[in-house]
């Protein structure tokens, strides 16, 4: 928020990439911030634009005209594009989210920036993605690596899922048990989520070992590798 909220830098349009696996949170990070009164007051336009695989100039213009005015442009000439977009940023101070972008190219990186270069000094590009290669192409300045959360965070989230009412369990063991299963989530939200539920209708000690040394292990052979777990 402070790189946001910060007006004194060189280039008119900066870009500041949040990185970090599937999961981890960086839309709900860039959502938070986006939502957060201080941006309300400090940008004149606020936008949002979901890219995913569409990496296409035309594509990311007419989602920022969109995100702008509310509804889908209805002239779809590039040149109108332009113009208006240009009506829409030039002069003013924004704040452009890009969410979950894929794409490295950098030719299509360097003539996307130049259609929004002409924003005030100040305007900020947020851009969301799992590839270290995608932040280093688009960024003006370094990336914003989101670390997953840290064991208490963890077994406080997975507590919510796991235990009627949030609340730990007489039985010691399971505690134990549970703690072993959610080092292993790598403090990636949704994965501690969805094990703590399945974990909710299971009562007994044996229920939550038979878990722990089957169908978690099973899918928890690669100590680096999330997905499987992701997949349960
Ligand atoms: N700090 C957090 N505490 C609790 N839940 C969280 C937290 N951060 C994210 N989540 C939840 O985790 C899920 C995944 O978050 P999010 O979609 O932001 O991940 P992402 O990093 O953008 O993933 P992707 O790379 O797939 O786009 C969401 O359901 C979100 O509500
Ligand atoms: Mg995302």
């Amino acid at each position: 928020m402070d790189y946001l909220l910060d007006s004194n830098i060189e280039e008119n349009v900066s870009v500041l990439p949040i990185v970090g696996i599937g999961g981890l949170g960086k839309t709900t990070l860039a959502q938070l911030v986006f939502n957060e009164e201080k941006m309300q007051k400090h940008f004149d336009k606020k936008l949002w634009v979901f890219v995913s695989n569409d990496f296409d100039e035309k594509i990311i213009v007419e989602k920022i005209l969109e995100s702008a005015k509310g509804k889908k442009p209805e002239n779809l000439q590039m040149n109108t594009l332009i113009n208006d977009l240009q009506k829409e940023i030039d002069g003013k101070r924004y704040l452009l989210v890009l969410d979950d972008v894929w794409s490295d190219d950098s030719q299509k990186w360097d003539s996307l920036k130049r259609l929004l270069l002409s924003g005030e000094r100040g305007s900020k590009i947020l851009v969301t993605t799992r590839e270290e290669k995608v932040a280093k192409i688009s960024k003006t300045i370094e990336p914003y690596f989101l670390r997953g959360l840290n064991e208490e965070e963890s077994w406080s989230l997975f507590k919510q899922k796991a235990f009627e009412k949030g609340q730990e369990p007489e039985n010691l063991r399971i505690t134990e048990i549970g703690m072993e299963i959610v080092r292993k989530c790598k403090g990636i939200p949704p994965a501690i989520m969805t094990i703590g539920s399945l974990l909710y209708f299971k009562y007994s000690e044996q229920e939550w070992l038979s878990f722990k040394n089957k169908d978690f292990s099973n899918v928890n052979k690669k100590e680096t590798d999330i997905l499987p777990t992701l997949e349960l």
